[in-house]
């Protein structure tokens, strides 16, 4: 979980960083975008790494979820009896309930997402357009409820994230009384940046400051 979590949140990561590119303008929005395609030639064809790329994001995906799935299953396996002295704290239910319904929720957001700007078929622009032009059609005024099912599933993202990357701590060993006071407030860091990062796109379209 931890290995695929990381190429996750260092993809994330990435990904936010690029977006914020729309604060730039349309030429450099498209200009990153047509970069996303070519990066590496002329030394590899054209989308070889954007390819190579897609094809690690979908194993981590596809393992993380396996790990999570074979976690659950293992933890249910060791003790199929529920404990009947010692309920579940709230914060461990809030975890579970935040990491499974959450995690579900992602997933089905990253499937609109891909057929929104990856294949554009839920896309108000379609294929013809420039990669700028659908961001900002995407998150038209007009398609404030596109916006909000944005800022829900990224506020979803943060919390997963935020999670995750406590638990990562906690897997690695690195978790000591001395340094878990620095790596909670790293991972509630990490979460706040990317969650913010994210949301101040599709925001700032609806609110006309970007258009
Ligand atoms: C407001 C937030 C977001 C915006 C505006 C956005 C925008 C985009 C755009 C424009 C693309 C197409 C990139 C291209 O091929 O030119 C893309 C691809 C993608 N996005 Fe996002 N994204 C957002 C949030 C997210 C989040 C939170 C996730 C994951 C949980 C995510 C996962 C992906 C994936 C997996 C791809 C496909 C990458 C590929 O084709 O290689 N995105 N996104």
């Amino acid at each position: 979980m931890a290995v695929t979590g990381g190429i996750l949140v260092l993809f994330l990561l990435m990904h936010m960083i690029g977006n914020l590119k729309i604060f730039l303008g349309a030429e450099d929005f498209n200009h990153y975008a047509h970069w996303l395609r070519t990066v590496g030639e002329p030394a590899v064809p054209r989308r070889t790494v954007l390819t190579v790329t897609e094809i690690v994001l979908g194993l981590a995906v596809v393992l993380h979820i396996w790990s999570a799935v074979s976690l659950g299953r293992r933890a249910h396996e060791a003790r199929p009896v529920k404990y009947q002295a010692k309920k579940k704290s709230h914060a461990q239910g809030y975890a579970i309930h935040t990491m499974r319904y959450g995690g579900v929720t992602i997933l089905l957001y990253i499937i609109w997402h891909l057929l929104d700007l990856t294949f554009f078929v839920v896309n108000p622009k379609g294929g013809d357009a420039t990669p700028y032009e659908r961001m900002v059609a995407d998150f038209d005024p007009s398609r404030w409820f596109i916006t909000v099912w944005y800022v829900v599933a990224i506020l979803l993202v943060g919390l997963h994230l935020h999670h995750g990357v406590w638990s990562a701590f906690q897997t690695l060993g690195l978790r000591t009384p001395r340094s878990e006071r620095a790596l909670r407030g790293l991972a509630v860091a990490v979460a706040a940046v990317v969650t913010a990062g994210f949301i101040s796109v599709p925001v700032s379209i609806t609110a006309g400051w970007v258009s």
